[in-house]
């Protein structure tokens, strides 16, 4: 009975979706020997399990801006050996749900380094970095040498040829593949807020476009998942538009717990009280010398009055942002005041 389940759940499987691609995974497959960056391999039916060195085998620089008047001159890439497991079947949300990304390892690139969130410490958006913070390649090492990419690599510094072809660059934690274009069988794709689109519409063939147009460009690896990843992890920078992962698990102190966050575009709850409490997150050691930018370098856009509810349509909050959001909500409410009086006493509605 059981094996009859199992083989009924193979078909439908087999026959609905579909994951990384037979070309996917054997250029992945193909990656596999001995010095290689990246291994992959089967872990379950459920599962891959993706080996990486942590190590960038392009060029570096030898000087990252953390602040604009502060270059942290030690902050060399070093081996920093990772391993993730995705899932073989991804699980597309929907149109609607996009889910915040955690921090850390959010994916890995093809030459084997970690792909992270478009966000710094204190949630800060790392297009709010000083110039110089990242290296020719668009990545750059933490202060303990563990090197990542926020924003899209230069797809040459992983080896992918110039031929104006879309090539894959990496794997996303969810399962859905990253691509260094937004062209489909030749036609430019629209993407949706994550960065990604349906290839002939079909979920279960999503991608990621990581859009590299220069190291002053703006694009992210990933805006937010599409996917639900094998073991979720909560994220600390709650975000306009976005969900908590389902089933998250909260790491550390700072993140918001399970679910907490219906965060629907357009209906943003006004329940400031969830925000404040969870403690900032942690600086990373060996800053001394090198502060990172303040949390004021945080986009937080609260530029839509609804009613005498303010709908912030941009930007990151993180968890101790509380108090901003009332003042917003303030805002909103004296605008809304002075409108009514306009529209009472003087007739200009
Ligand atoms: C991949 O496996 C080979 C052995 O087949 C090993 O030499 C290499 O270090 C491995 N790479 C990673 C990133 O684990
Ligand atoms: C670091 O930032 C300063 C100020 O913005 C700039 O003058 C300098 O060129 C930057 N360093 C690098 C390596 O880009």
């Amino acid at each position: 009975m059981k094996m009859l389940l199992n083989i009924a759940l193979l078909l439908l499987v087999t026959q609905t979706c579909q994951g990384l691609t037979t070309d996917e995974l054997n250029q992945l497959y193909d990656m596999n020997g001995p010095n290689s960056p990246l291994n992959i391999s089967i872990l379950s039916y459920y599962s891959y399990q993706i080996r990486i060195t942590g190590m960038p085998s392009h060029v570096t620089s030898d000087c990252y801006n953390v602040s604009a008047t502060c270059c942290r001159p030690n902050a060399t890439p070093r081996p920093s050996p990772k391993m993730i497991v995705i899932p073989r079947i991804p699980t597309y949300s929907s149109d609607a749900i996009s889910y915040c990304t955690p921090m850390g390892l959010i994916g890995v690139t093809i030459d084997g380094t970690a792909i992270y969130n478009h966000l710094e410490s204190g949630c800060v958006d790392v297009n709010f970095m000083p110039d110089g913070s990242f290296d020719e390649c668009n990545g750059h090492p933490s202060p303990t040498g563990e090197y990542h990419f926020h924003r899209a690599p230069k797809p040459s510094c992983l080896g992918v040829p110039n031929d104006e072809q879309p090539h894959m660059i990496g794997v996303a934690l969810d399962g859905f593949a990253i691509y260094d274009s937004d062209t489909y069988n030749g036609v430019r794709q629209t993407l949706d807020e994550c960065g990604g689109f349906k290839p002939d519409g079909d979920a279960t063939k999503y991608r990621y476009v990581s859009l590299y147009t220069g190291t002053t460009g703006t694009d992210h690896v990933i805006n937010c998942l599409k996917g639900i990843p094998v073991q979720p992890k909560c994220c600390t920078c709650l975000e306009c538009g976005r969900q908590q992962l389902p089933d998250c698990v909260a790491r550390r102190g700072g993140s918001g717990g399970p679910g907490g966050y219906p965060g629907r575009p357009g209906g943003y709850p006004s329940r400031p009280g969830r925000y404040p409490g969870g403690p900032r997150p942690s600086t990373s050691p060996g800053q001394q010398n090198c502060e990172m930018p303040g949390s004021n370098f945080q986009q937080l856009d609260c530029n839509t009055c609804r009613q005498q509810t303010c709908v912030p349509t941009g930007g990151y909050r993180s968890m101790s942002d509380g108090l901003k959001y009332a003042e917003c909500k303030r805002r909103c409410r004296r605008s809304y005041n002075y409108q009514s009086i306009l529209c009472r006493f003087f007739g200009r509605c």
